[in-house]
């Protein structure tokens, strides 16, 4: 079975070619970054519009890095959700329209299931049960998964999710967006104890996430720092508030493997790039007898790989999607957060 993936929920207009077997025979990422850093975040009109230009000459790359044809493809997998919607509508109606042409079935993925099921595109994919660790730019979630359409949500960001904080953070550093990678360059010259920035635990017991008070304790910082006569020392406030985050992210996951008896940790979403989260996260692990799991970098950040190996497991557990699926901006049900 040959697998094409489409995603456009936010700034990249990606597409991937992918064999049931998980061989991943072509993946382009056209990331819109360049545009959107000029306005300091993605303007969602600008998006849309750049999808609808891009999503043919991804679509025909990635077939032809491939080496195979539409009449080859046997399910299109496309990000029905949660996104922007018009630029989830650019690849929901171009998949529709090639499905009703070439008579292929597709399934409307959740972004969300994506991120989860990339760390099946790395070498060392986990046994179930896992508690896994979705932080992006959207969302920082913590799921129990027992199996691929089993699952429980057990905490999720109050306020400000993980990949957010750094971007926001970032703006208050002058750093040009998007601000996650910058500040974790930025950070490798910091001194991460130079300050210390609050960790938010909640109450006892809880694995929900809030991140917008550690962001308003860095632009307090900031601010006082400013009125003072030595530079900012943006590395030493970016290494702290960074290990802040990832401090939290790294306790929280950890304790909740330990609590649900998973022997497995699984970290992915644009923060999972994030190289201190990564070596936090396999020190913690090893520290606690626990396997952990992640994505290779490059499918941290939205991709199709990861749209097609969660169409492929959605295929095979229901039916294709109806053409009359619509597109959402937040999770309705299980994968909110
Ligand atoms: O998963 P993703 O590509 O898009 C969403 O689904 O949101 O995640 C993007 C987020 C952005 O907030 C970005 O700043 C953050 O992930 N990010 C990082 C790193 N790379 C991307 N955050 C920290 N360190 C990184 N290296
Ligand atoms: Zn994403």
């Amino acid at each position: 079975m040959l697998i094409l993936g489409i995603e456009s929920s936010c700034d990249e207009t990606a597409a991937a070619v992918m064999r049931d077997d998980q061989q991943l025979l072509a993946n382009v990422v056209d990331s819109q970054i360049a545009i959107h850093a000029e306005y300091g975040g993605v303007v969602p009109e600008i998006a849309s519009r750049k999808h609808l230009e891009n999503i043919y000459p991804v679509v025909t790359k990635a077939l032809a890095d491939a080496r195979v044809g539409l009449d080859d493809i046997d399910l299109l997998a496309v990000t029905a959700g949660p996104g922007l919607i018009g630029s989830l509508l650019v690849g929901l109606n171009f998949v529709k329209a090639l499905a009703l042409i070439k008579k292929i079935p597709f399934v409307g993925v959740d972004h969300m299931a994506g991120h989860l099921l990339s760390v099946y595109l790395g070498e060392a994919p986990p046994q179930f049960p896992f508690v896994a660790l979705i932080a992006s730019g959207g969302h920082s979630s913590l799921f129990h998964v027992r199996d691929f359409h089993d699952l429980t949500l057990l905490g999720r960001t109050r306020d400000d999710a993980a990949g957010e904080a750094f971007d926001k953070v970032a703006k208050l550093l002058d750093l040009p967006y998007p601000g996650g990678p910058e500040i974790g360059r930025i950070s490798r010259e910091g001194n991460p104890q130079a300050i210390t920035f609050p960790r938010s635990w909640l109450e006892p017991g809880s694995y929900d996430f809030s991140f917008s008070g550690l962001k308003t304790s860095v632009a307090n910082q900031v601010n006082k720092m400013k009125k003072g006569t030595l530079p900012l020392p943006v590395a030493d406030i970016s290494a702290s508030f960074q290990e802040a985050v990832v401090d939290v992210l790294t306790q929280k996951s950890i304790r909740a493997a330990q609590e649900m008896g998973c022997k497995t940790v699984v970290v992915a979403g644009g923060v999972a790039a994030n190289s201190r989260l990564r070596e936090m996260m396999t020190l913690e692990c090893d520290k606690a007898g626990l396997e952990l799991a992640m994505p290779p970098v490059s499918f941290c950040t939205d991709n199709a790989a990861m749209i097609c190996v969660a169409g492929f497991h959605q295929y095979q557990q229901m039916a294709g999607s109806p053409l009359d699926l619509d597109v959402y901006s937040r999770s309705p049900h299980l994968m909110q957060g």
